[in-house]
């Protein structure tokens, strides 16, 4: 009886302090957040960019940053660091991030986007004001993107998230509200509303040791720490690459993009409207009947253009090597090319020729001048594919059409802004002057282009209608949802698109970007031969191409559209030296997880007292636990 009474009180003293510590830790239950994106590691050959966050997270107290005295407070009166500011986009620039890092308190930074109306602030691009300013032809002398803040170009010691999610962000700030924003000068004496931030990187330094350390062979658990970045470039001859081909016109354009954060990459203005008219342009002139004789168009999309011209780069040492075959198993020369055409950005608004090594008398020269009202610019040289060709031969005329003069008009160059809205639209609003601006580019420079293969005064039958039509089908595609009938018709049959932005970030070479794979595919469909005699297993069997098509009853394609390789040279030539500067070198960290999430940050006291809490229950416990099981038939027998 004695030793019943006894348990009994000491059982109930043991509920009660479970409860306690229970609520504890109810409160310091983390709660995940997530539509993030996150902001990765990268390398170049030399140097380290982006960020990572430590191997088992990184945590911060939340610090909301909405103003200069914000900034000021944490570098001067801050007493319970280290921190997790969250910002907006008015705060997020290169002066007010590098003196986070100078502050040494901050542990992450979380951007997010709160406008309701999703209002694009007046501009924003991480990219350098001299985009790829080690790898032109030239010294850039003037910044062409002048809102570039360089913020991709910088090794950041702290974690950054991006999050766009209203109901997330007022639970931060109503935490923030509830435990950190009042008595600040006294923060570090309770518990505070924190952040987590995982988003640690495997590889470190630069893409030579990050290389050099991993390992892909021999073990069954290879160590890989980092990736060269690459993908493929796509290519199409407007007639068949034969003896006769003496001399060729490159049509290019650049099938990447770039950002901060991982996923977020929708490039509008800076790829997409580029790329979307040199599809147009193609695919008209196949419309168009163009025969060719002894000058040959070949239009080619070329990917990781961002990063130092990854595929451009490439495509030009194929060239010179007498290496590339991707014209019907052709051998094509450097030689043989006898001018290149880029399409840049583009979209309303005045139009741009810059031109190298052109005579300005040249009729091709003269007539896109005219009849696209264009200002001509003569030995100008923007950051653009062209460069990796005039690198190699100086003396090679090349024109690129774009809207801009010497400074960039798309003030979200290269950033996760620069999508629709950054164009200037909303998600319904019509795109009809858009489509009218592209297709008057790429109908004209296609009709230049015939005359010019074909020796005539022009096509018998223009038709701009069908670059209209076909534009206003292709901008959805890339600007809206990737699940349009389009990239539909031109997927296998059955194929189940998903309902949203591909990224056009290049990405890991040994991956395949569905972007890329989705616009081969396309170009394939609209210019190669259907072969409605052949079935599905009929045309696999032939190595060809077989599409659900427009009508989606499956159809089979023999195209003469065709990858390349783009990866960067460096990883191609052995012992090449990545501290030269020649090739592109970049790579991306691998990662595994990438998160967040929020959490309350008990204060040191009280970190301290849930240890000796925690031991004392664990002691008690224990004790009676052994004292119940020594004493079980008294206790039991009693009862
Ligand atoms: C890497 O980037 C840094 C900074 O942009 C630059 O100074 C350096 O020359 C680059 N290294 C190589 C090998 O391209
Ligand atoms: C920092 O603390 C000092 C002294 O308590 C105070 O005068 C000052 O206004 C504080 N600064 C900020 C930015 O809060
Ligand atoms: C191109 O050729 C096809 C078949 O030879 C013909 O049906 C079509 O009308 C031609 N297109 C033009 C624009 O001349
Ligand atoms: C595609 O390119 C490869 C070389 O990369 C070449 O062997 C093949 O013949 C090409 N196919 C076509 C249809 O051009
Ligand atoms: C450079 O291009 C020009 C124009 O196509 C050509 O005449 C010249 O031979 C080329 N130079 C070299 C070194 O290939
Ligand atoms: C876009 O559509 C939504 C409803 O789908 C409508 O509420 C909104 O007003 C539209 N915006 C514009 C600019 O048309
Ligand atoms: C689909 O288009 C092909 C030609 O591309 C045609 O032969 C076939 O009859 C069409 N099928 C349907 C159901 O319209
Ligand atoms: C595909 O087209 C090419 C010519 O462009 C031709 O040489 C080849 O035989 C065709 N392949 C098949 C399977 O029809």
């Amino acid at each position: 009886m004695k030793y019943l009474k006894c348990s009994r009180i000491s059982l109930y003293i043991l509920t009660l302090v479970s409860f306690v510590a229970a609520n504890r830790i109810k409160d310091m239950l983390y709660m995940p957040i997530s539509g993030v994106a996150a902001c990765f590691r990268r390398h170049n050959g030399t140097h380290q960019f982006g960020c990572s966050s430590s191997k088992s997270g990184s945590i911060g107290v939340i610090h909301i940053v909405e103003n200069e005295g914000d900034v000021q407070w944490l570098e001067t009166n801050s007493t319970a660091g280290p921190y997790t500011i969250v910002l907006s986009f008015n705060m997020f620039n290169m002066e007010i991030l590098k003196r986070f890092k100078n502050s040494n308190n901050v542990n992450g930074v979380l951007l997010t986007d709160s406008t309701r109306n999703s209002e694009h602030p007046s501009s924003y691009s991480p990219d350098d004001s001299c985009p790829n300013r080690y790898s032109g032809s030239k010294l850039c002398d003037k910044p062409w993107n002048p809102y570039g803040s360089s913020i991709l170009l910088e090794d950041w010691p702290f974690p950054m998230f991006y999050m766009k999610d209203e109901e997330a962000l007022s639970k931060i700030k109503l935490c923030y509200l509830k435990y950190n924003a009042h008595n600040r000068e006294k923060q570090a004496e309770r518990s505070l509303c924190a952040l987590e931030m995982k988003s640690f990187m495997f590889a470190a330094l630069n893409s030579e040791s990050c290389i050099r350390r991993s390992t892909y062979s021999i073990n069954f658990n290879p160590d890989v720490f980092c990736d060269p970045l690459g993908d493929r470039n796509i290519h199409w001859p407007v007639g068949p690459m034969n003896d006769d081909v003496k001399s060729v016109i490159m049509v290019i354009a650049k099938l990447d993009a770039n950002s901060l954060y991982e996923k977020l990459v929708p490039g509008a203005g800076s790829t997409v409207t580029g790329l979307v008219t040199l599809l147009a342009t193609a695919i008209y002139l196949h419309y168009l009947n163009a025969t060719v004789s002894d000058k040959n168009i070949v239009f080619s999309l070329l990917n990781g253009e961002s990063l130092d011209y990854i595929g451009s780069s490439r495509l030009v040492y194929d060239l010179k090597q007498e290496n590339f075959r991707a014209l019907g198993g052709k051998l094509l020369k450097l030689d043989q090319i006898n001018s290149v055409i880029e399409l840049g950005q583009l979209g309303k608004g005045p139009l741009y020729l810059h031109t190298n090594n052109f005579n300005a008398d040249d009729a091709m020269l003269s007539n896109l001048q005219s009849k696209l009202s264009a200002k001509l610019l003569e030995n100008s040289n923007p950051p653009a594919s062209v460069q990796s060709f005039l690198k190699e031969n100086s003396s090679l005329p090349v024109i690129v059409i774009a809207n801009h003069g010497t400074e960039f008009v798309n003030k979200y160059y290269n950033s996760l802004l620069d999508d629709l809205e950054g164009l200037g639209y909303s998600s319904n609003s019509s795109l009809k002057d858009l489509t009218l601006s592209l297709s008057r580019v790429a109908a004209t420079l296609a009709e230049e282009l015939y005359s010019v293969v074909t020796g005539t005064s022009g096509p018998p039958q223009p038709n701009h209608r069908f670059v209209e039509d076909l534009i206003a089908e292709l901008l959805p595609c890339y600007l809206t949802s990737a699940l349009c009938s389009l990239f539909s018709a031109a997927s296998p049959p059955g194929t189940k698109l998903p309902d949203q932005l591909l990224p056009m970030y290049v990405s890991v070479a040994r991956s395949d970007n569905p972007v890329t794979t989705l616009t081969g595919q396309l170009l394939a469909l609209l210019t190669g031969e259907p072969q409605p005699e052949l079935g599905a297993a009929a045309c696999s069997e032939r190595h060809l191409l077989w599409m659900a098509g427009l009508n989606a009853s499956g159809v089979c394609i023999n195209a003469t559209a065709n990858y390349s390789a783009a990866v960067s040279p460096a990883f191609v030539i052995d012992d090449y030296d990545m501290k030269s500067g020649v090739y592109s070198t970049w790579t991306e960290s691998v990662w595994q997880s990438l998160g967040m999430r929020m959490l309350l940050k008990p204060s040191a006291a009280t970190e301290r007292f849930s240890l000796i809490l925690g031991s004392v229950v664990a002691s008690v416990s224990f004790i009676l636990v052994w004292f119940v099981t020594s004493r079980a038939d008294v206790l039991f027998n009693t009862g």
